[in-house]
């Protein structure tokens, strides 16, 4: 194994077998690897427990019956398997990857008329923000969503994803703001939220974003804690004139968007309703460590 490739700590899962993640192996002719024919999720773990573990199950579902793959396992299986790897993992707070792909067959477009899906997962040390990037917030580009009609279905053909990306790498950004046809779609890995006038805006869940948990989650704290917000067709004019711009993701968790194709959001730095609104979520977060202690939420 590449000494580059940083899976010391990792442990993987694969058909039931559990191993070091530099161990881990999967014949070439897995359909992932040959046509990325397949699904995924990225769970976060927090104190050992995966966090919003229905919601990712839930989506895993209609990303399998999206690409007519047949769920493996029942939700109970999932979760069974899942909190074990994550009592394997390293550390308490973990970012927990599985995939689900249509197995290993002799290559050819269409699927086999016999085999097995290949279950993929592993488990890596979460690695958050630091507090000076959350302090600053980040900068991201803008530019066209050139991806499919269905960005709904978290496949792991992510190979526009990951031009997308780069693009902003190559900007010295952290992420994407995507547009179709003038209107706001998400980011190469994570959704996007707009605040104007103290109002949080959003594009609804449709064919053309992926419905993010921590885009839920953001929802739900902000709807709990009398933050006015409108989920609705969000234009790049919008976009243009926020007041704050943010990013969600299980990996980001929530990151204010400081600086837009070199120019600043609003102030140039996190604004109020970022401050609120990341607090709340970390208030959340403690509240799971330590289930006897009450949110506000
Ligand atoms: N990506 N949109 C896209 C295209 C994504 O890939 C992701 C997550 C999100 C945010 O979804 P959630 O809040 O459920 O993480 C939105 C994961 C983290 C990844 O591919 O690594």
């Amino acid at each position: 194994m590449d000494a580059n490739i940083p899976t010391e700590q990792g442990v993987a899962y694969i058909n039931g077998e559990f191993s070091p993640l530099s161990e881990a192996r999967v014949p070439v002719l897995d359909r992932g690897f040959i046509f990325g024919d397949g699904v995924y999720e990225v769970i976060p773990v927090y104190s050992r427990q995966p966090f919003r573990l229905e919601g990712h199950l839930q989506r895993l579902e209609r990303s399998l019956e999206g690409i007519r793959l047949a769920n493996p396992h029942t939700r109970a299986q999932w979760a069974e398997v899942i909190g074990e790897l994550a009592r394997r993992g390293p550390g308490e707070d973990q970012s927990l990857y599985l995939q689900v792909s249509r197995g290993v067959a002799k290559r050819d477009h269409a699927f086999p008329k016999e085999g097995k899906p290949t279950v993929f997962m592993m488990t890596n040390p979460l690695v958050l923000p630091d507090a000076r990037t959350i302090g600053e917030g980040v900068s991201a580009v803008s530019t066209v969503d050139n991806r499919w009609l269905r960005c709904d279905l978290k496949t792991i053909a992510l190979l526009p994803n990951v031009l997308l990306r780069q693009l902003a790498v190559d900007a010295g950004a952290a992420e994407v703001v995507l547009f179709r046809d003038g209107m706001l779609t998400e980011g190469s890995a994570s959704n996007i939220f707009v605040v104007k006038n103290g109002v949080l805006l959003s594009p609804p869940k449709s064919n053309l974003i992926l419905a993010g948990i921590t885009y839920d989650v953001v929802l739900e704290l902000a709807r709990a804690n009398g933050i006015p917000c409108e989920v609705r067709a969000v234009s790049e004019a919008e976009v243009r004139a926020a007041d704050e711009l943010w990013l969600t993701s299980s990996t980001r968790e929530i990151l204010a968007i400081s600086k837009l194709d070199g120019g600043p959001v609003g102030q140039g730095r996190p604004g109020p309703v970022f401050k609120q609104i990341y607090a709340l979520f970390q208030e959340m977060k403690s509240t799971l460590r330590h289930p006897g202690k009450t949110a506000h939420a």
